[in-house]
């Protein structure tokens, strides 16, 4: 399916500045009222998502670039899963359970830095070497005889695609990463991602929200003309969203022709410098690529960036990301990242708004359901790839309690 829908400078007009052709491959009859308000506010089904979704799709903790040195290591904590990233003495990168072989600790507790031999568990002091394999215990001979492979960290699967370190804590529904991308390569190949450096570190928010209001609003770019003044000054006119195919969804929008209003904005086109190694096409836009349930890569010619979000509890969502730019870097691109940074930040102040508006009706009696825009198709698409996982969605009232893992 390759349905696309278009935000307009004004919503009110948007139906007759359509691209009626690109509208029509949306579904005539297709159920517009998004899913039932107990799918946001049930324990019971939190459980399963984070088990069928969280856990059993590929996760994106970093990139090797957050870890460029022997014994670099970063931790991500999700649903209750704790990963630890860490470079070897022979320069590889791995994935262990960030969980001490003894009773458990946290064998790592900050989340990001560098440890020079060997991992000291700040629980009893048991050490495990860079490649994850056991070291040694305090007083060895309380203990019983300790194998350095068997009594090693505990691997997670982890697949690193372009240095983008991706983990998945138990097998799911998935291909490889490399797979699922194959169809974006040739577009991503001249951002040069290998290459990347860090730009600012991990950023980590949190929102009282149930996680899907986040993804809602994510999905859909019907509300940029009314809610985000920065990006309609910035690519209004051209937005354009393709809803998830094969586990990927893509977004992109050049640049209005028209001089920018916002003096960020207009700044930013100002002291974008050409980026030859872009197509012309990518030069003066940006590209988001999302990957199904919670991920999206930001490709912007001055540098890249991604931002995900997971279930902390029923009504509680972290937002993390992190940024990389090009080491080779000019001044006016360094400049320039700053102010697209600037940009994405009110945009995201944005959204936090309207994500808690979104949560807070899910609990209304004056509710009754989205009335979709085509436009918001991709809200939809998300919906159905969340009904094929789990049918209980499909439920519009909600199942009694010990009854929604059965359906
Ligand atoms: S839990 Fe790690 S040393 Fe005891
Ligand atoms: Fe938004």
């Amino acid at each position: 399916m390759n349905v696309q829908y278009y935000s307009r400078a004004n919503p009110m007009t948007a139906q007759t500045s359509l691209q009626t052709a690109s509208l029509s491959s949306v579904p005539e009859d297709w159920d517009r009222s998004g899913l039932p308000p107990w799918t946001y506010n049930n324990t019971e089904l939190l459980e399963l998502e984070k088990e069928l979704l969280f856990r059993c799709h590929w996760q994106l903790a970093g990139h090797a670039a957050n870890i460029p040195n022997p014994g670099d290591f970063l931790t991500f904590d999700i649903v209750g899963e704790r990963a630890l990233v860490l470079r070897g003495r022979d320069g590889v990168v791995r994935a262990f359970h960030n969980v001490c072989r003894h009773r458990g600790s946290r064998v790592v507790a900050e989340e990001h830095g560098t440890c020079k031999s060997a991992l000291f568990c700040p629980f009893h002091g048991w050490s495990f070497n860079l490649d994850g394999t056991f070291r040694s215990a305090p007083m060895p001979r309380s203990l019983p005889e300790l194998d350095p492979v068997e009594h090693g960290l505990i691997p997670v699967e982890m697949e690193l695609w372009h240095g983008f370190i991706f983990i998945r804590f138990k097998p799911g529904p998935q291909p490889a990463i490399a797979e699922i991308m194959a169809r974006h390569e040739q577009e991503i190949a001249p951002y040069r991602l290998d290459d990347l450096v860090c730009d600012g570190g991990f950023w980590q928010d949190d929102i009282a929200v149930n996680w899907k209001c986040v993804r809602d609003v994510d999905n859909e770019g019907y509300h940029v003309p009314m809610a985000h003044p920065g990006l309609q000054d910035l690519y209004g006119k051209h937005y354009y969203d393709e809803p998830i195919e094969a586990g990927t969804s893509r977004s992109f929008a050049t640049f209005n022709e028209s001089d920018a209003k916002l003096w960020g904005v207009r700044h930013y086109k100002k002291v974008l410098p050409e980026m030859p190694h872009l197509p012309p096409s990518h030069r003066a836009a940006w590209l988001y690529i999302g990957i199904f349930p919670n991920t999206v890569i930001e490709f912007h010619p001055e540098g890249i960036s991604y931002y995900q979000e997971f279930p902390q509890g029923i009504a509680e969502t972290s937002q993390r990301g992190a940024g990389y730019t090009w080491p080779d870097q000019s001044r006016e691109a360094n400049l320039a990242r700053y102010l697209g940074n600037r940009i994405n930040r009110d945009t995201q102040d944005e959204d936090v708004q309207l994500i808690i508006w979104s949560h807070e009706a899910m609990s209304s009696s004056g509710y009754e359901g989205f009335i979709l825009s085509d436009l918001e198709y991709g809200v939809r698409n998300y919906h159905d790839e969340l009904r094929r996982l789990m049918p209980v969605f499909n439920e519009r009232t909600e199942p009694p309690p010990g009854t929604i893992a059965l359906r």
